[in-house]
């Protein structure tokens, strides 16, 4: 079968989604710099699939070492390209990195498709494109707002470029995915989410907090137009995420589909709170989570939450596990670090 390469592929979304691959018979090589994730990775996804994945250490944006892979593995056919640097609230203050870092990977990867062979890519993108959105849940349709982060921004200029560049008439496809929030692990425990330092997302921290590593989880705000007073999002589970990515290439790669490029919002289709949330994993676990309320933090979106129709039925894809059973992957997630003493 043809083979993939994953960028990114010992992070978080992208070694769930190697998992996937292999388990749908895909060969698969992964590039990754390990700067947001580590090598053990690639043992956790060894003990779910029996497989090893090929692994290269390097950096995507230096085209040398992407000129080399491609070299050596001639039957790389599609990529799913997850290398980014991914923390709203560091872009604001290393832009550069950030422009740098996730556009260079982009642009390098377009670069040498064409020459290579490759027939199509599948992105990474977010719902931060819509901004604060005028109306939940959000269609692809909905309106791209100005941009609130560097971050932010990379997604919004990576899909431009992407368009621009098949546009111009490149011979590959691309499949762009926009993420809500994807949180929970592998039901395996053997992969889930471990970014290195302090996390930045939700579940990390809230899981951190749960098992006494850090003191207090800080709500941001209680005083929002919603429900509860907290914002509100849409929970993916990354497994589910996961899936959508192998639909994905299959599609590229097997032509289903005429359009050359292609935007799917991935999410389940229900906001829920972030008190909702610490309420459905404290039920689910029985495991009480230190928090309190602070103030707004800046740049967060009020509420949004996807309508996953399109993707539901073009791909026929679908998110089915339940928040319950995501939040109780995370904490067997939490309890699998702590007991090979990771953290
Ligand atoms: N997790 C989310 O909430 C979320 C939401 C929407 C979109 N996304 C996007 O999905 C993708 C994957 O996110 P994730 O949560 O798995 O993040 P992650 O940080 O866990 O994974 C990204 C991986 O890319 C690697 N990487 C970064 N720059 C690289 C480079 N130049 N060369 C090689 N490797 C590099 C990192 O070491 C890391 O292993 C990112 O593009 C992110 O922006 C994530």
């Amino acid at each position: 079968m043809d083979r993939i390469l994953v960028t990114g592929g010992t992070g978080y979304i992208g070694s769930h989604t190697v998992v996937e691959l292999q388990q749908a018979g895909y060969p698969v090589v992964i590039i990754d710099d390990l700067s947001n994730s580590n090598r053990e990775v690639i043992d956790g996804i060894e003990r779910i699939t029996g497989i090893r994945p090929d692994f290269v250490e390097g950096d995507c944006t230096d085209m040398q070492t992407l000129s080399k892979l491609f070299a050596d593995y001639p039957d790389i056919k599609g990529i799913i390209n997850f290398a980014a640097s991914k923390a709203v609230g560091e872009s604001m203050h290393k832009p550069i990195l950030y422009y740098r870092n996730n556009l260079n990977t982009l642009l390098n990867l377009l670069d040498l498709m064409g020459p290579n062979g490759v027939k199509g890519i599948v992105f990474s993108s977010s719902c931060t494109v819509y901004g604060e959105p005028d109306e939940n849940p959000v269609t692809e349709k909905a309106p791209i707002k100005k941009a609130t982060s560097p971050y932010g921004n990379t997604k919004q200029i990576s899909e431009e470029i992407i368009t621009d560049v098949i546009n111009a008439g490149a011979p590959f496809k691309s499949v762009i995915l926009r993420y809500f929030n994807p949180v929970g692990a592998h039901p395996s425990a053997e992969i889930g989410e471990l970014p290195n330092g302090v996390p930045q997302n939700l579940i990390p921290y809230l899981t951190q907090t749960a098992i006494g590593i850090r003191q207090e989880l800080s709500v941001f705000g209680n005083d929002y137009d919603t429900p509860d007073g907290s914002c509100i999002r849409d929970y993916i589970n990354v497994v589910d995420l996961a899936k959508a990515h192998v639909i994905a290439v299959k599609r590229m790669l097997e032509n289903k589909s005429d359009a050359k490029i292609e935007i799917f919002n991935l999410g389940t289709g229900n906001g829920v709170s972030v008190l909702e949330l610490i309420n459905v994993f404290e039920e689910a676990t029985g495991v009480k989570v230190p928090h309190k309320i602070v103030g707004r933090r800046a740049g967060d979106i009020e509420k949004v939450w996807a309508n996953p129709t399109y993707a539901n039925e073009v791909l026929g894809w679908k998110a089915t596990s339940t928040l319950a059973d995501t939040m109780r992957s995370a904490w067997a997630w939490q309890l699998k670090l702590r007991e090979r003493g990771v953290m």
